[in-house]
């Protein structure tokens, strides 16, 4: 096993794309370097994978530089092993900022994309070098202006989210008559609004979504080229999709409808992206234990020792595939958490052995985005450990 330093500056052989993403480890020798000296609920990732679903993503859209969603997963390990891999970053916060910096990223590299900046988080970038920053309204627009008169400013539109698991539209993104009267007040302050993005959403599962983004993107440069400002930047965003059980469409599937819609922007126009899921969930096992079971008004609960507060906020939304070493038939479990809130129940309805107990393990396979990241310890509970192998 790599320690994890190890493993950040290691310049392991190239993994063939097809041999790294589809080979199965064996996931019996690798769970045991968590079970044999289990302390708490522990997210176990595997470089190769990490490696490969950066190369992957890269070979799908050669025109596109990723820049790895910092949120999604901020261990430093990971952001090194990315870094090593030639993706770049998207950050939210100060500390996702000062993460980067640690690990000697360049914070003219990064993209600050939260569309509503604390201003203490934004002196911090501005202080530190950041040079991108979006904007969807005219408030944050004056905001950030007054910060860094020359700030390179990239606008993000409201686009179609139809088909995604999690939407993010309903919270941020111009629409409307907004994004002229955003273009024009950038114009009259000579901002230097060079560049547009939107987020198709989260498991986006609808190719159209890009393609839609990316239209109305064009139209937008347009209207910026109209007015006499220079975009050059567009950024695709994130979701870009994990296969957890159910079919989603393919990174190549979408990577063709994208590089096709790419033809409308000269070669001068730098196209990135923000992926975050799909360079990190299925590298990732969650492995977790039984904390207790109970038998209430006829239907068996199974509490673990992880749960909505632990990482496993998603968990109704997204088709984990749960294991244990038990053999018995399948029932039907309510999972829940090991938390005093009832919302800290899970899955009201999910089938694993009936002969399951306290302390038995459970693997919960590719569970490597936001898992760790929105963990809190809420009631007291460990947040997860993480080793990187
Ligand atoms: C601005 C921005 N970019 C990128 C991402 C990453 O999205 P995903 O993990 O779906 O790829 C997010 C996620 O919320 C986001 O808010």
């Amino acid at each position: 096993m790599l320690g994890a330093q190890a493993a950040a500056t290691n310049n392991p052989a190239p993994i063939a794309v097809e041999q790294a993403t589809t080979a199965k480890a064996d996931t019996n020798t690798l769970h045991q370097c968590v079970t044999d000296n289990y302390q708490r609920p522990t997210l176990l990732l595997e470089e190769r994978l990490l490696r490969a679903k950066a190369r992957r993503f890269m070979a799908a859209m050669p025109r596109v530089q990723p820049h790895f969603a910092v949120k999604c997963n901020p261990i430093a390990e990971i952001l090194s092993i990315f870094h090593d891999e030639g993706v770049r970053f998207e950050i939210a916060s100060k500390k996702e900022l000062e993460q980067l910096i640690e690990i000697g990223v360049n914070p003219k590299e990064a993209f600050y994309s939260n569309p509503i900046k604390s201003p203490e988080h934004l002196q911090f970038a501005v202080d530190n070098g950041v040079e991108w920053y979006v904007v969807d309204c005219i408030d944050e627009l004056n905001k950030v202006y007054q910060a860094k008169p020359d700030a390179k400013f990239y606008l993000r539109l409201h686009t179609s989210n139809e088909g995604s698991t999690f939407e993010l539209s309903s919270k941020f993104g111009a629409t409307g008559s907004d994004v002229s009267e955003i273009i024009q007040a950038a114009a009259v302050l000579k901002a230097d609004l060079a560049g547009v993005t939107f987020h198709a959403g989260s498991q986006c599962l609808n190719v159209q979504n890009w393609v839609i983004g990316i239209r109305a993107a064009r139209a937008a440069f347009d209207e910026m080229l109209a007015l006499g400002l220079k975009p050059r930047l567009l950024n695709l965003g994130g979701g870009y999709p994990v296969e957890l059980g159910k079919p989603v469409p393919s990174i190549e599937e979408i990577g063709a409808a994208v590089n096709a819609e790419l033809t409308a922007f000269p070669d001068e126009v730098q196209v990135i992206a923000e992926p975050g899921r799909f360079l990190v969930a299925d590298s990732g096992h969650f492995i977790c234990r039984v904390a207790g079971t109970a038998t209430r008004g006829g239907q068996r609960w199974l509490y673990l020792d992880t749960g909505f507060y632990g990482g496993l906020m998603e968990f109704d939304d997204m088709p984990y595939c749960l294991r244990t070493d038990r053999q018995g038939e399948l029932i039907n479990w309510r999972l829940a958490g090991p938390t005093c809130d009832s919302i800290d129940t899970f899955a009201l309805s999910y089938a694993l052995p009936a002969d399951l107990q306290a302390d038995d393990f459970v693997y919960i396979e590719s569970g490597g985005a936001y898992t760790n990241s929105t963990a809190s310890n809420f009631n007291g509970f460990d947040l997860p450990d993480i080793k990187i192998i």
